[in-house]
């Protein structure tokens, strides 16, 4: 199965984050993946709408939005409508999260669902039908640059669910990824992988050369 690279921009420079969305995009990268926090969801504020709307000329590959916020259910439109393409939500963050999908779709953009290392994969179970993407966090959400969680069964849980239901939906694994733990987690199912701290490592010159790393090439 051929994997996906996303690099997380939190780990890019925030003084010139357009330049970095060219850079990792010339270097490899298939996705964009945008870490939305809200202070309250998860301890860390980081980037809003105007800010992935800014981006969007910059890139012409797929925006990964990862919601970290609660309620996300306003401010999906707002998402939307700034250029995402896959827009990311956690189950804890509002009470129906059937509707919430159905939202997403709603508005023309991919549906995925992340789950946060505790959460357990049964939340998938009825809403499988609305998403496109599974995310399993390998860290605690809200910052860059911590220790990978080894939840392989759990990724192999959630290749299993997706493969019967016969659909191509993405299995995407973020936190802690690196060259070592990019074949764990690829040998258990996944196809996408975010990485922050991999892919910003040495600066641009190095892009290329750490997504391939991180790719398993
Ligand atoms: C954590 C974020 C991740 C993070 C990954 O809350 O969702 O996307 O930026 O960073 P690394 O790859 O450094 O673990
Ligand atoms: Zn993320």
């Amino acid at each position: 199965m051929s994997v996906k690279i996303s690099p997380s921009i939190l780990s890019a420079d925030f003084a010139k984050l357009g330049e970095e969305v060219r850079a990792v995009d010339a270097a490899g990268a298939d996705y964009i993946h945008i870490d939305v926090m809200d202070g309250h969801f998860v301890p860390n504020i980081t980037i809003g709408p105007d800010v992935v709307k800014a981006l969007r000329p910059h890139s012409d590959k797929p925006f990964d939005t990862h919601l970290m916020i609660a309620p996300a259910d306003p401010y999906l439109e707002a998402f939307a409508n700034a250029g995402s393409d896959i827009i990311t939500i956690h189950p804890e963050s509002g009470p129906h999260l059937h509707r919430s999908l159905q939202t997403i779709k709603a508005l023309g953009k991919k549906a995925g669902v992340s789950l946060n290392p505790h959460t357990g994969t049964d939340v998938l179970d009825h809403v499988m039908d609305l998403v496109d993407l599974v995310l399993v966090m390998t860290v605690n959400p809200g910052f860059g640059g911590q220790s990978f969680l080894p939840l392989i069964d759990k990724v192999k849980e959630v290749r299993r669910k997706i493969d019967a239901t016969g659909r191509d939906i993405d299995l995407e694994i973020d936190g802690g990824v690196n060259p070592e733990t990019s074949k764990l987690v690829r040998e258990a199912g996944a196809n996408v992988l975010v990485a922050g701290t991999a892919t910003f490592k040495g600066g641009p010159d190095k892009y290329a050369e750490n997504i391939k790393a991180i790719r398993g090439e």
